[in-house]
């Protein structure tokens, strides 16, 4: 059990590791006070460019992928919760540790490339599936919030359709709520019909 305990808060603090922050801190700027506030690779997109954005979600999916193949390679072998499950804790500490990361004065990001980072250990087939569907939301909307939420809420329906595993069904339906949570703000601000438009989105959109 320590050791299951130690691998968890691991992957809090590895997730606690905000790309946008720290990269944001190279350059002298905290995102959290530009644009949408918040602290992920969209804002590092809309505030700082694509090169700095692609930085950060790179290292934000990284970390989320690294904090899950630790769990799942030290997890004690024989112990109360299998390997698997240690996997999916440590994938959904470290979206904790993006979303309220104790290095930032819990005040981090929305958790979508950390989870992906997740996923890419933990689920690697859905990935693209919810890229795809992120992807085709973002084009007809132009709304980066939305297409994350609907993504996020296809993972429940996959693990369904797949018959999956009870480790990964819980998995999957607190990641949706959890991402849904986190989005609550751009979700109120489209209804109030105040969300902005993603960059590129906008010519589709006039
Ligand atoms: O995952 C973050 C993205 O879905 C929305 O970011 O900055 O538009 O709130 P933002």
């Amino acid at each position: 059990a320590p050791l299951s305990v130690s691998l968890l808060l691991a992957a809090y603090a590895i997730g606690s590791l905000s790309g946008s922050l720290l990269f944001g801190r190279l350059r002298g700027v905290d995102i959290r006070e530009q644009g949408s506030g918040n602290a992920g690779g969209t804002n590092a997109f809309r505030t700082q460019g694509l090169r700095f954005a692609l930085v950060v979600v790179v290292f934000d999916i990284g970390k989320g992928a690294l904090a899950t193949w630790l769990a799942l390679s030290f997890a004690p072998v024989g112990a109360d919760l299998s390997v698997t499950v240690h996997g999916y804790l440590a994938a959904f500490a470290a979206v904790l540790g993006h979303v309220w990361p104790i290095w930032h004065g819990f005040r981090g990001g929305k958790g979508a490339a950390t989870l992906v980072g997740g996923l890419m250990v933990l689920w690697p087939f859905a990935v693209p599936l919810l890229v795809l569907v992120w992807a085709v939301v973002l084009i007809v909307s132009g709304y980066v919030g939305l297409a994350t939420v609907i993504a996020a809420l296809c993972l429940p329906v996959l693990a369904w359709l797949g018959d999956a595993g009870l480790p990964r069904q819980w998995f999957a339906i607190a990641a949706a709520l959890l991402v849904v949570f986190t989005h609550r703000g751009n979700l109120a601000r489209l209804r109030a019909g105040t969300e902005s438009r993603f960059a590129g989105a906008r010519l589709l959109h006039r």
